[in-house]
């Protein structure tokens, strides 16, 4: 069970290095001028190769928490797994956002502010320690 707990941290870690830094590329190519074509298809590329790969780190990452959850019946029927499981679920609406945004910008139709995205970025950081707070206190 532990080597399983293990992986499962690495890969939620993993993700959620991806989930902070897209937005950051967001915050960037809001601040591109549209003279700067270079430079905001370079960001798109680093975009677009960000979010295929933490997309896949997402797989294990919560394949791993199921196997732990249904298993192994770790927080089975308690508070903080079900409260927990809705954080999870605000993670993969995040995740979801930023596809959408991803292609708003791909397809040139951006009308959000860096200063919006600079909010939005800390969205992911609220949901890690939320999760996170919950997994290891387990409050209730
Ligand atoms: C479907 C999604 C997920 C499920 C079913 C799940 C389930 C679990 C379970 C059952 C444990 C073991 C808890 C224990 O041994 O006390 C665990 C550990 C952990 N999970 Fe998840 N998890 C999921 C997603 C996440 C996400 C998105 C995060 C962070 C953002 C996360 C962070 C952690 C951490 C840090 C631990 C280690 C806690 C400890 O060792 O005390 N998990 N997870």
């Amino acid at each position: 069970m532990l080597w399983v707990k293990a992986f499962h941290i690495v890969f939620v870690a993993s993700w959620f290095a991806g989930l902070f830094y897209l937005p950051r590329i967001f915050v960037n190519l809001a601040q591109v001028s549209p003279q700067s074509i270079a430079e905001r298809d370079r960001l798109l590329l680093m975009a677009r190769k960000l979010f295929r790969f933490m997309t896949l780190l997402a797989i294990p990452a919560l394949a791993l928490g199921v196997w732990l959850w249904l298993g192994y019946g770790i927080g089975r029927g308690q508070g903080w797994m079900h409260a927990k499981l809705c954080v999870v679920f605000l993670a993969l609406g995040y995740h979801h956002g930023c596809g959408v945004i991803l292609r708003k910008f791909e397809r040139g139709l951006n009308t959000r502010s860096h200063v919006w995205y600079r909010w939005f970025n800390e969205v992911s950081v609220l949901i890690m320690v939320v999760a996170v707070i919950l997994v290891v206190v387990k409050p209730f």
